[in-house]
């Protein structure tokens, strides 16, 4: 099914009108294509990939190249689906002028509609200011931000006390002033992601932010029950995706095993019975 791509314009509407915006991750082909058949709004290519994909513990080892190499991919199985590639560890942090090269990066080699980076602090804003007067949309993203776990006492959930919630308040009004289009909320209690989607002025997504944003997001990988080396608070699971693999993995080796896979009648190529004739006759030759 073609469908139009959805723009600024129209996720602006969507928060007008009440709609809620649906947002996964995905860092393969197959993954966006199937999200894009099934309706999805925006697709995240998360550095996450760097846990969920490649394996590591954390996501600080992902480098622009993992992300440009993910990004392109989803890009290709999703056309038609706006696209948010992230920024991952170190590059966006260092300068005004690495970080508009990086996104630039994202933009013209995987052909995302925008990107996302993390944090709120007066360097960030000051990165948020410099990609966006490159002409490049930006996301925010504060909460439980990944990239800065040390500085945050680990992964978990913030703006549990009141002073911390007015400071996750505070850093969206930053972002947005500092040119944001959107903001991601991760990991809050869902009064604070009330109150952050309350007092903006552009889209505020959650992922574990309660049910008041603007949109939803997930790690696809956890949500379809194929990640499973932990599961965070706030997922629900829709599928079992690991475990049908697992089954139909150990099916395939026990057939093999028994020889019940492959059966020649319906999965082995044909050959006429003259050219096996013949053959036959040359293998004799051989001997
Ligand atoms: O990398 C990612 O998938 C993210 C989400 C965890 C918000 O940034």
């Amino acid at each position: 099914m073609d469908r139009k791509k959805k723009t600024l314009t129209d996720f602006n509407k969507m928060v007008v009108e009440g709609e809620k915006i649906t947002y996964l991750t995905a860092y393969d082909y197959l993954t966006a294509k199937y999200q894009e058949r099934a309706g999805i709004d925006m697709i995240l290519v998360g550095d996450s990939a760097g846990m969920v994909q490649l394996g590591y513990p954390t996501t600080f080892p992902v480098t622009m190249d993992d992300m440009v190499r993910f990004t392109a991919a989803v890009r290709r199985g999703a056309p038609n689906t706006f696209i948010v590639g992230d920024m991952p560890y170190m590059s966006y942090q260092i300068s005004n002028e690495e970080a508009i090269k990086n996104a630039g990066r994202l933009i013209k080699e995987a052909d995302c509609d925008c990107i996302k980076l993390e944090g709120a602090n007066p360097e960030i804003l000051d990165r948020v200011r410099a990609i966006t007067g490159a002409g490049i949309m930006v996301m925010g993203h504060i909460g439980l931000t990944p990239q800065f776990a040390t500085q945050l006492g680990g992964y978990k959930a913030q703006g549990r006390s009141a002073e911390a919630a007015m400071k996750l308040v505070d850093m969206a009004k930053k972002l947005e002033e500092a040119g944001c289009w959107s903001i991601l909320v991760e990991g809050v209690p869902a009064v604070v992601g009330k109150a952050i989607k309350e007092q903006a002025g552009i889209p505020i997504l959650g992922i574990g932010a309660g049910s008041y944003t603007d949109g939803q997001l997930l790690i696809y990988a956890d949500m379809v029950g194929y990640y499973d080396d932990f599961t965070p608070k706030f997922v629900k699971r829709y599928a079992e995706v690991g475990k049908v693999l697992q089954e139909a993995f150990e099916e395939y080796i026990r057939e093999v095993k028994e020889g019940v896979f492959p059966d020649d009648s319906l999965h082995a190529y044909k050959i006429k019975q003259e050219e096996v004739d013949k053959f036959e006759e040359a293998l004799k030759g051989n001997n």
